[in-house]
């Protein structure tokens, strides 16, 4: 099968997921009316990148740091009491299961579950059983141009509520802000509270100045970001200091570099905010040096985040593939 970027389009319709212990097509999944995810907005969801790199023995399909997703799921099941449905072997199966059922090179893996069906009442209600649903969708390449020339930000109040680092499906706060930044000509909007950067609407948000990068501390505010934890780790591990503290508004307009981070986007940098270059932006119109180091680093740790979940995978029941097959799926994905 010769796989063209369209095509991938066209096979997401036919994609299968998982839905409450059954695997079944994408299109035909059906959810009750009344479940309280539909209703209320009252559930979880986790959203994990997944890419084929070079392996020693051939090109390693997996996903990124699908552990820490899991970890940060318990914690947000935790902070709404929701049981976990599963164990972790049972989620990390699920996500070599469903990434396996697809050709695509690179996905990503959607992961929701919610509080279940049950009479429209607020209080939780009593012995219902959670909904679970897998899915997984073809994730296109992140263009070019996106990567050596950036991307333009907007800012605005982060008008949410307090409880940002659940990583809840109730997601209208931050649609309206990422439908903000489209409506004015930006791909990201950036977030401020009482003067304090906080995120992205779907993205964390570091600043870099003489070399030091700064990211706002994991509070209440914002998401924990897989990504952005990667970033200070890669940097750490290269000599590069980073500053987990408050980062004032105004730090923003001075800073050398801004950079957005997630499980989609990996890292792209903020070349324009507010229709303002941003840093020696304003001169080359380009990311900064720093960002074209971290992009290179960011591909190189998924190379060993790949080696590690299939060192990990190695004695389980749904091994993840190393072969030439995925080489050739990449090749003509591209
Ligand atoms: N969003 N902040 C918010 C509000 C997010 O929604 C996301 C991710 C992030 C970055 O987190 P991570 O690096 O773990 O992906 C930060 C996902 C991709 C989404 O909702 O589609």
């Amino acid at each position: 099968m010769i796989e063209t970027r369209n095509d991938a389009a066209a096979d997401w319709q036919r994609a299968t997921c998982y839905l409450n212990g059954e695997w079944t097509s994408l299109l035909d999944a059906k959810v009750s009316v009344l479940d309280r995810g539909f209703i209320f907005g009252d559930g979880v969801y986790e959203v994990i990148s997944v890419d084929t790199v070079a392996g020693r023995g051939g090109s390693l399909r997996a996903p990124f740091r699908a552990n820490e997703h899991f970890a940060r799921l318990q914690r947000s099941l935790d902070a709404v009491r929701i049981d976990n449905p599963l164990r972790l072997e049972q989620w990390l199966d699920l996500t070599a299961e469903v990434i396996e059922r697809h050709p695509w090179p690179r996905q990503l893996v959607y992961v929701q579950v919610t509080r279940g069906a049950a009479k429209r009442d607020h209080p939780f209600p009593a012995g219902t059983v959670p909904t679970v649903f897998v899915s997984t969708s073809p994730w296109p390449t992140i263009p070019t141009e996106q990567i050596e020339h950036g991307v333009a930000a907007v800012t605005h109040v982060d008008e949410r509520w307090l409880h940002c680092d659940i990583k809840s499906t109730s997601l209208l706060g931050n649609v309206l802000m990422k439908q903000y930044a489209i409506d004015h000509g930006a791909s990201e909007t950036v977030m401020l509270r009482d003067g304090y950067l906080t995120e992205g609407s779907s993205t964390n948000i570091s600043v870099i100045k003489g070399g030091v990068i700064s990211t706002p501390p994991k509070t209440v505010q914002l998401l924990p970001g897989i990504t952005v934890d990667g970033i200070a780790q890669i940097a750490a591990q290269r000599g590069v200091k980073v500053d987990v503290r408050p980062v004032a508004a105004s730090e923003l307009k001075t800073a050398d570099e801004i950079w957005l981070s997630s499980s989609g986007r990996e890292v792209l940098a903020i070349v324009s905010l507010d229709g303002a270059p941003v840093g020696a932006a304003a001169n080359t119109g380009k990311p900064g040096p720093m960002y074209r180091k971290m992009y290179e680093w960011f591909q190189q740790a998924k190379q060993e985040d790949a080696r590690a979940w299939h060192a990990q995978r190695r004695g389980s029941a749904i091994k993840p593939d190393v072969s030439e097959q995925a080489d050739e799926q990449r090749t003509q994905a591209v």
